[in-house]
């Protein structure tokens, strides 16, 4: 048995306490005031820290499939590397690979490749034209355009039709209309190729085929401030929707950003006006956002520099959840997006995981919550230490980020997986 004492940050409160986990099981079994004397206590973290559970990251591209053939932008070790580097202990993997994980078979496949990072990685299954759902509960992606690999949707009607086969499933949707897109393929920058209007029609779409089809819907790395108006106006009848925002959407914007580094920023959906970003960063701070997602999608400098989109974010997290509370962001509500939320969403799909593999044994309640039971994962921060991003911290495999040069105000103290410090 270990004890940890740190001022801990959950959704209901901020408060010195003590932890008590077991390293063997990896699962907490006592937390509050456990009256430890401080010579007794394994970790001691000062009033400069603040511990979450551990932070999980909904949305990355880890890259690695069964074909391998992209794994030299990524791979499910390097991306590991990348999580632990930004505080990150759990990461939901997109299923864009060129062999996409879409029916039980490549979807367990990918499943059991994945095994070497340890369960910290879960996986998305693909909806493509004509797919499909898995004989168990899955999280699912849909790409309603084209980004970046080939399970998209090129019309709504296929889409459509595709959908009514996964009633009641967890499906999460890139809003970007392939018209739209299509009728832009000649504007000179990358963000007037992809306008707002892309998103705006997709999130009005995925709404109504939400409700229709009584998903339970999540809108990924969301960018804009006009569809924020009609998911607000289909929460108010009740539709099923959660939000994705990335961090670079919440910290870059057109308004301020150097246009000879335009390629080195370009990402799908692209970073936006300022007016957005700030609609964004209130939306987050009113609550109508749930997750803290960073889209990580790890392309080679030189395939930046030829356009390709996608930027990288898991070994910035940390540093950027330290920023967010520096901008008056509460530790309550990034317990609740980078922790709680992340947790519960993984933890509904843990039976279907067990069945596949007897490594979620260790598992206990699951992920998220600094409770007895839950796993012992936590993200300690220390908010006053400042962190000048450099590409020589980076630990994904293409070295390159959009926060190098920020200084964030604080960084990762100390991260522990099951248990384990690292
Ligand atoms: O910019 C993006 N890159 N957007 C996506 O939707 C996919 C991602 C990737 O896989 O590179």
């Amino acid at each position: 048995m270990k004890v940890i004492d740190a001022i801990c940050a959950t959704s209901l409160e901020v408060k010195r306490k003590q932890i008590r986990f077991d390293e063997n099981s990896g699962l907490i079994t006592e937390v509050g005031d456990l009256k430890v004397p401080r010579d007794q206590v394994d970790f001691y973290y000062d009033d400069s820290c603040l511990l979450f559970a551990g932070m999980g990251d909904v949305h990355i591209h880890a890259r690695e499939d069964v074909s391998g053939k992209n794994n030299y932008k990524e791979d499910f070790l390097s991306a590991l590397a990348a999580m632990k580097n930004g505080g990150v202990t759990h990461a939901g993997d997109m299923p864009n690979n060129p062999i996409p994980p879409i029916d039980n078979a490549s979807y367990e496949a990918k499943f059991h490749l994945g095994s070497k990072a340890h369960r910290c990685l879960w996986f998305y299954a693909g909806i493509g034209p004509n797919t499909r759902p898995l004989s168990y509960a899955v999280p699912y992606k849909v790409y309603m355009g084209p980004s970046i690999g080939e399970l998209y949707f090129k019309d709504l009607k296929t889409l459509d039709e595709t959908l009514s086969h996964y009633r009641g499933q967890h499906v999460s949707f890139h809003c970007e209309d392939p018209e739209i897109l299509e009728a832009h393929t000649k504007e000179a920058t990358h963000p007037e190729r992809r306008p707002v209007e892309a998103e705006t029609v997709a999130t009005r779409d995925a709404l109504m085929l939400i409700e229709k089809y009584n998903l339970k819907g999540k809108l990924c790395h969301y960018s804009s401030d006009e569809g924020l108006k009609l998911i607000r106006e289909a929460r108010s009848r009740g539709v099923n929707v959660s939000i994705e925002v990335t961090p670079q959407h919440l910290y870059f914007d057109l308004e301020h950003l150097e246009p000879d580094r335009m390629k080195a920023f370009q990402m799908n959906p692209p970073i936006r006006h300022q007016k957005d970003r700030e609609a964004l960063k209130a939306a987050l701070k009113n609550g109508e956002i749930q997750f803290l997602a960073t889209d990580h999608a790890p392309h080679t400098s030189e395939e930046k520099e030829k356009g390709t989109s996608g930027l990288t974010g898991l070994d910035t997290y940390a540093g950027f959840v330290t920023w967010l509370l520096a901008e008056g962001f509460s530790p309550e509500l990034i317990a609740k997006v980078t922790a709680e939320n992340p947790g519960d969403f993984h933890n509904q799909f843990m039976e279907s995981w067990k069945n596949l593999s007897s490594d979620y044994a260790s598992f206990g309640l699951g992920l998220g919550y600094l409770k007895p039971g839950f796993r012992a994962n936590f993200t300690v921060l220390n908010l006053h230490s400042p962190q000048l991003i450099t590409t020589e911290q980076l630990k994904t495999k293409v070295h390159h980020s959009p926060f190098v040069g920020v200084t964030f105000p604080g960084r990762l103290m100390n991260l522990f997986i099951q248990g384990k410090k690292i």
